[in-house]
């Protein structure tokens, strides 16, 4: 099969089209034929491996070398003992934790891991879900109605469908990217956009929520930020952010009354399917910003880094 593949952390000239073996379903796996594969920032980070906890999974090299995590496709074959699916069938599923591989013409994920895909949502729509979808629903389950949440690296794939969930639940959306995503950003319902580039939101206000997607700053300035009895939850970003919010964050909270932690964010249909089901009713949105071959992985990839896609950026493995 052909496959996008790379073996040493770098830029997209790291990536290269190889022909490949088909891998084969294990016990309890399933082999898909990928359709759409959407980007996600955990992409750009395992091939670069940086922050630190991109390298999880191979220090020096990447142990997995063919990336795309969130995976539509049909099911090509089934490994022993794995019965919820048959040849043929429609489904879409986040494989992050199991190899990525979905930047190529199969690959093999555990049955558990995915969902059949609502006949309403095309393959490229259904692949921006999975990952994107399971942040958003547990961020906007920690919001009450009528408080105020601010989310940092609101313009991405998570954050497009955490506001658009939030206030479809009554909360006051305060979104925060750069100056190019801010109208879109108030299309999706956010009442205030901030640009991070020339605002600091930890003075623009106190939030009951604050959930950053992209965290780098300290937990003093987070603090600040927080209304009395606040909560502030870092999703992704720096390892330095992230370390200090899983080590002094709960001791800092202890002593203001504040919360302040890591979001783990629980994977899988359960955590995703909903926001799925709402996207195929119309209720909610899936925005692509566009659909690049699987050729084009690196303009792909680098499409997504440069910050100017307004929603999700799709590989389209082949046609439906
Ligand atoms: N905790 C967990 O269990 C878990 C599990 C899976 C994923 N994750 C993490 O969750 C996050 C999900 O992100 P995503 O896929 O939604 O990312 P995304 O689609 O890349 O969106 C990130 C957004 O943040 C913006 N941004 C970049 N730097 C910023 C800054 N300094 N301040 C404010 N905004 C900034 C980006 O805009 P630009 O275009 O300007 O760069 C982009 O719009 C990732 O960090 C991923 O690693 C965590």
């Amino acid at each position: 099969m052909r496959a996008v593949v790379y073996e040493e952390y770098g830029g997209t000239d790291v990536l290269e089209m190889r022909e490949v073996p088909t891998p084969v379903p294990g016990p309890g796996e399933v082999l898909v034929e990928v359709v759409a594969t959407s980007i996600n920032l955990s992409d750009w980070e395992n091939l670069r491996g940086t922050p630190a906890y991109a390298r999880v999974g191979g220090m020096r090299r990447p142990r997995h070398t063919i990336l795309g995590s969130d995976i539509a496709g049909r099911v090509a074959a089934v490994g022993d003992g794995a019965t919820r699916f048959g040849a043929g069938d429609a489904v879409f599923g986040d494989n992050l934790s199991h190899g990525n591989g979905g930047f190529a013409e199969f690959a093999v994920m555990p049955e558990s891991a995915l969902a059949p895909k609502p006949a309403r949502l095309s393959f490229v729509e259904a692949s921006a879900l999975p990952q994107a979808g399971a942040i958003a629903a547990q961020a906007v389950a920690l919001a009450a109605p009528g408080s105020r949440m601010l989310i940092n690296g609101a313009g991405g794939g998570s954050g497009s469908l955490a506001i658009q969930l939030a206030v479809a639940e009554g909360v006051h959306v305060t979104a925060v990217d750069n100056e190019r995503k801010l109208d879109y950003l108030r299309t999706l319902g956010a009442e205030e956009a901030i640009d991070y580039r020339s605002d600091d939101f930890t003075r623009t206000g106190r939030y009951d929520l604050i959930v950053d997607l992209v965290a780098h700053r300290s937990i003093f300035a987070y603090r600040r930020a927080l209304a009395r009895g606040g909560r502030c939850v870092v999703v992704g970003g720096t390892a330095r952010a992230l370390l200090r919010m899983t080590t002094v964050g709960p001791l800092l909270g202890l002593l203001t009354g504040a919360r302040l932690g890591v979001l783990f964010v629980r994977q899988g249909p359960r955590q995703f399917e909903q926001v799925a089901q709402r996207c195929a009713s119309g209720e909610i949105e899936v925005r692509i910003d566009r659909v690049f071959a699987l050729d084009e992985v690196p303009e792909a990839l680098a499409w997504h880094g440069e910050g100017r896609a307004l929603g999700k950026v799709v590989v389209a493995v082949r046609e439906a």
